[in-house]
């Protein structure tokens, strides 16, 4: 619900309340937060009625002063009076870089803005959600920003993005344009960030503010392993179950920063968007550019229900196409397996095997193309290697068929080697600088995906490869950050946009081939999660999301993983032991316990198991397929969080509240332990649930008294399932 009273906007999800207020021609944040039944006057609103010794000010028509250094401003600019962050900044014809937005009016509609060839949250028939355009000016340099505001009502989500048109004769340079920038009116928070490294992806951090600029950001051109575009700003003592949580999220796979300025005066501006660095975007006399979308929420009930916010909306509103609804299949990957070591045979044995257990989709990984035994040659060249693929993708994929399963492929779309006939045949067709020497990541180079020739090609494969209907899924790799960008095309006005035009070729792609070939599934990785985002999750419903395998790791790579997507985009793989990252031996039974709430998958050759342990996989398959509504359309409950203790617990609510899952992860054991219990949550005190052994519990017993936790000994893991009755 949207309204506008008394120069105030009123954006009313069920819980939450967004305000912003047109005060002297300004536009201000007034509040975010709980939902108001009541709207105060605007004057009540203002963070200050008078202006601060100090403050440059503007002269209202009555002769009085203010500053919008001492207030609460909803899009920022550089070079006025406010002296915080800026959202946006531009450098005009005339060499300066001053922006002074003024409000012009506004329009309310129904439904959900969207945004040309950028991803984004949308709207069903039924959905409460409309859509507000707020349109600011500054006639001296010829801008106009039109702020979009989607309200999700029933999501209790804020969406906003911001498209910029230039309404002047000259065409200008914008340098920064946020995607969001709020400022709370308070800033004794705690920031949570995700960061890592390759194979230990998104564990989460926490920090009080501090006075100044905080931020997460990234340089690599993908979102990258070690920093995500996610935070949250949360009470000191919020945890999983109170105090409150804002979270923030950028839809998009390039560079971003993600932050809060924490001013003088205890107010946090938070903004996200596009990284700064090395962005120039020129905009030509009526063209316009639009931001990346943002998604905002809120939550009093603690960290929680602010990721429960996002599963929702992200599970249901971003992920789309058919994969978003339907059980996605069980698979194996020979990665692990085998790495570049195999041919068409020992695919076949791999498959052969897994098919007796029930797996449905057996892909092929790296090594399948030119002459590629190793990383450091053929990317670019998808034809398949006659030594190992004799009788061709084709070949091999009819073999898979005739044990009833699916066929997947592994590609790396975006990237070049050096000793490549593409590269031979199109030197220029890479991110580049002539004369600069260009820096090798795994031995390749990047594409430049802002020429329409190359999408145009990568297009092209893609129809080669998937029109015959043999493949129905691929695994889109990309194994390398992004340096010494430049393109040749364009001159020197394009260079400044190569990054983003970079990411919106590729969006180009993705949408190319998801509409074209609605029925393959498609799975984004990078190096494992180095491009997790909500940018990939919008055309590709699942993602790699960390090349680290063992179960103790990942426990915390999901959990960190879920504090904004869902255990529905996470791929999740149980490997050979001892695991190939960190030599750890953890029982076939952890493994799967881990890997089982997200997209389950095999990444080992299951003829070396032993009979047990075939017996565990082959239930691990059973039980996937019976509880995968619970877990990838259910709630989740983080009832123990493994950082700072030696377990981890989860519980998964479905959505008709009827089944309760409860994941129980024991990272390291001791003997002798005193008690533990866990009290489960959201269940229905008065009912009764019976687990998988026909013990019964009441809703009130299993929420007060608890679970009984068993952790006596290391790498217990255990999946109870209770059912109302
Ligand atoms: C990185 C991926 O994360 C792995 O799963 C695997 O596909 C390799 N690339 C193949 O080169």
């Amino acid at each position: 619900m949207i309204s506008f009273q008394k120069n105030v906007f009123h954006l009313a999800t069920k819980k939450t309340s967004y305000i912003i207020g047109v005060f002297h021609g300004q536009l201000l944040n007034l509040y975010f937060g709980k939902r108001l039944k009541n709207i105060p006057d605007i004057g009540d609103m203002l963070t200050v009625s008078y202006s601060r010794t100090f403050s440059p000010v503007d002269i209202r028509a009555d002769g009085t002063e203010y500053s919008t250094a001492d207030l609460t401003v909803e899009y920022p600019t550089f070079g006025t009076a406010d002296f915080r962050s800026p959202a946006f900044c531009a450098t005009y014809a005339d060499g300066t870089a001053v922006t002074r937005f003024e409000y012009q009016g506004y329009e309310i509609s129904e439904g959900k803005y969207s945004l040309p060839g950028l991803p984004a949250v949308y709207s069903e028939e039924g959905d409460r959600v409309s859509t507000l355009k707020i349109i600011m000016s500054d006639e001296v340099a010829g801008v106009t920003a039109e702020l979009y505001y989607g309200v999700f009502e029933d999501y209790n989500a804020i969406t906003r993005s911001v498209k910029f048109i230039n309404s002047g004769e000259n065409a200008f340079d914008i340098t920064r344009a946020m995607s969001l920038s709020v400022d709370l009116r308070r800033a004794d928070f705690d920031m949570v960030t995700l960061n890592g490294a390759w194979a230990r992806e998104r564990l989460p951090e926490r920090a009080p503010l501090r006075i100044g600029i905080q931020q997460v950001a990234s340089t690599r051109g993908i979102t990258s392993h070690h920093e995500n575009p996610f935070f949250a700003l949360v009470d000191g003592n919020a945890d999983e179950t109170s105090g409150e949580a804002y979270g923030f999220n950028l839809i998009y796979s390039g560079n971003f920063v993600a932050g809060v300025h924490k001013d003088n005066y205890n107010c946090a501006r938070a903004f996200i968007g596009i990284n700064p660095q090395n962005f120039t975007w020129r905009l030509e006399k009526g063209e316009c550019f639009y931001t990346p979308e943002a998604v905002a929420v809120y939550s009093d009930s603690g960290i929680g229900e602010m990721s429960r916010i996002f599963h929702r909306l992200y599970r249901e509103r971003l992920c789309k196409g058919k994969f978003r609804d339907i059980r996605r299949p069980v698979l194996i990957n020979n990665w692990e397996a085998t790495y570049f070591d195999f041919n068409e045979e020992k695919i076949v044995e791999i498959a052969k095997t897994a098919a007796g257990v029930g797996i449905e989709l057996m892909v092929l990984d790296d090594g399948w193309f030119g002459k590629r035994n190793s990383d450091n040659c053929s990317l670019g060249d998808w034809v398949e290697d006659p030594q190992k693929l004799p009788n061709g993708i084709k070949g091999l994929s009819q073999r898979i068929k005739a044990l009833g399963m699916n066929f997947g492929l592994w590609v790396e779309p975006e990237m070049v080697s050096p000793d490549s006939d593409l590269n031979r045949s199109h030197p220029d067709w890479c991110l580049h600088i002539d004369g600069r020497k260009s820096t090798l990541g795994r031995n390749q180079l990047v594409l430049d995906l802002t020429r329409k020739d190359v999408t145009d090609y990568i297009k092209s494969v893609f129809d080669r490869l998937l029109s015959d209907g043999d493949i129905s899924y691929i695994k889109w790799d990309m194994n390398r950050s992004m340096t010494e960008v430049g393109s040749a095309v364009g001159g020197p006005a394009a260079q400044g946009k190569v990054y983003h035009a970079y990411v919106l070729g590729l969006y180009d792609i993705m949408d190319y081939v998801t509409k074209n070939y609605p029925d393959v599934l498609f799975e984004g990785c990078s190096g494992g999660g180095a491009r997790f985002d909500g940018g990939i999750l919008h055309y590709f419903p699942q993602i790699w999301t960390s090349d680290d395998t063992d179960a103790l790791e990942r426990i915390y790579i999901q959990y960190g993983t879920s504090m904004c997507y869902p255990y529905s985009t996470m791929g999740a793989h149980v490997s050979a032991v001892p695991n190939h990252q960190v030599h750890r031996t953890t029982p076939i039974k952890m493994r799967g316990d881990v890997s089982i709430c997200g997209q389950l998958g095999y990444e080992l050759d299951l003829n070396k198991l032993d009979e047990k342990d075939m017996d565990s996989v082959r239930e691990q398959v059973s039980a996937y397929k019976r509880l995968y509504d619970v877990f990838h359309t259910g709630d989740l409950y983080r009832l123990m969080v493994p950082q700072g203790n030696n377990a981890a617990v989860n519980e998964f609510l479905a959505e008709d509240k009827n089944t309760v899952i409860i994941c129980t992860y024991v990272m390291k054991g001791s003997p002798n332990m005193p008690y533990g219990f866990v009290k489960l949550r959201a269940l229905d005190a008065d009912a009764t649930y019976e687990d998988e052994s026909g013990i019964r519990y009441t809703g009130e017993y299993l929420m007060n008294f608890g679970k009984k936790l068993s952790y006596n000994h290391d790498y217990i893991s255990d999946i109870t399932v209770f059912k109302k009755v």
